[in-house]
């Protein structure tokens, strides 16, 4: 390749110069295919419910989940991911809430599953929805949460969610070692093609604010931190020994969260790895953006961009509340 050619025989301006040439030499494409729908659900509400920290989005009771899994499947859009919001007489210090058969999510799985059984449906593995402490395990004496004892509720709650028909169980709770207890549980129950969506670069970040008030947990977890099993935000090389491990244990996607500030994480993990790689949009970011195209000081075109650049760091597929509005723009 001959990059020392000069001007005017290289004008790099000529294939900018019409729409149709643009699209010709576009590198990286954004489709409705490389989108996915998280959806918050609330158990014991009837209707709907706005969410004050994100802006359009909302909490659905299961009578109204249907016709907003509708709208998402008209779109073209082929998974969401469904968190819950637990009645709070549920909770405990042990989550067990999580491990029962008949849980609200369990029960959203099995209505969603009856009206799209084409729908890929995630669901999250981490206890946070059920613990009163609002940690995403169990916790040992001195207050820390307590890696080998939370492992066997995720590994319960990764079977009910698998029972109860979900398609990909995505833990996001960073204990070591539970893609391969979870793998285990799930092959020698019979639940062979159960995807394991690796949350594996998940970082202890601040950009996940929204997402608390979004699932009603602000007020249980308060200003504790979850340093001692998220990642630091500093760290990379680690993320590539997390990325290692999980699919050494079996995940079969992985993903990195935040997006927007971990960009570099997302290249460095599909180049060394070359496996499915998602990214998480999370809460925070989308209502950064949200916020600032309300006052104007941005345009609605900068939420598309932000998708690009995920997929130009190599992402394959991209969790982001903007899945819908999206999809009905592409
Ligand atoms: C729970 C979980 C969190 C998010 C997804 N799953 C919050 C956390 O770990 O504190 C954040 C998603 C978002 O901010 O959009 N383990």
């Amino acid at each position: 390749m001959n990059l020392n050619r000069k001007f005017p025989f290289t004008r790099l301006r000529r294939t900018r110069s019409k729409a149709g040439l643009r699209s010709l030499v576009a590198e990286t494409s954004l489709t409705v295919d490389d989108l996915i729908q998280p959806i918050f659900i609330k158990e014991n509400l009837s209707g709907e419910e706005e969410i004050e920290s994100m802006p359009e989005i909302k909490r659905y009771g299961l009578d109204l989940l249907n016709k907003e899994i509708e709208e998402i499947v008209s779109l073209g859009i082929k998974a969401v991911a469904v968190f819950p919001v637990v009645d709070e007489q549920k909770k405990d210090p042990a989550g067990l809430e999580a491990i029962n058969e008949d849980n609200f999510l369990s029960k959203a799985i099995r209505q969603i599953k009856e009206s799209f059984p084409e729908l890929i449906i995630i669901v999250d593995v981490a206890l946070d929805p059920y613990t009163t402490h609002g940690h995403d395990g169990v916790l040992d004496d001195k207050g820390d949460v307590d890696n080998d004892a939370s492992l066997l509720t995720l590994k319960e709650q990764a079977l009910v969610l698998a029972k109860a028909g979900a398609d990909v169980i995505a833990p996001s709770d960073m204990m070591d070692g539970r893609i391969r207890v979870i793998r285990e549980a799930l092959e020698e129950n019979n639940f062979k093609n159960t995807v394991i969506l690796s949350y594996a670069a998940k970082y202890s970040s601040k950009f996940y604010g929204p997402f608390k008030e979004a699932v009603e947990s602000a007020k249980f977890f308060g200003n504790k931190t979850k340093d001692t099993y998220q990642m630091a935000i500093g760290n990379i090389n680690e993320a590539l020994h997390e990325v290692s491990m999980d699919i050494e244990e079996g995940a079969d996607i992985v993903m990195v969260k935040p997006g927007m500030p971990y960009l570099d994480v997302v290249r460095v993990v599909k180049e060394e790895f070359k496996i499915p790689t998602f990214v998480y949009q999370v809460s925070g970011e989308y209502s950064m953006l949200k916020a600032a195209i309300a006052r104007g000081w941005l345009s609605q075109e900068v939420i598309k961009e932000s998708l690009v650049s995920f997929k130009r760091a190599g992402a394959d597929c991209i969790l982001t509340y903007s899945a819908k509005e999206v999809a009905r723009e592409l």
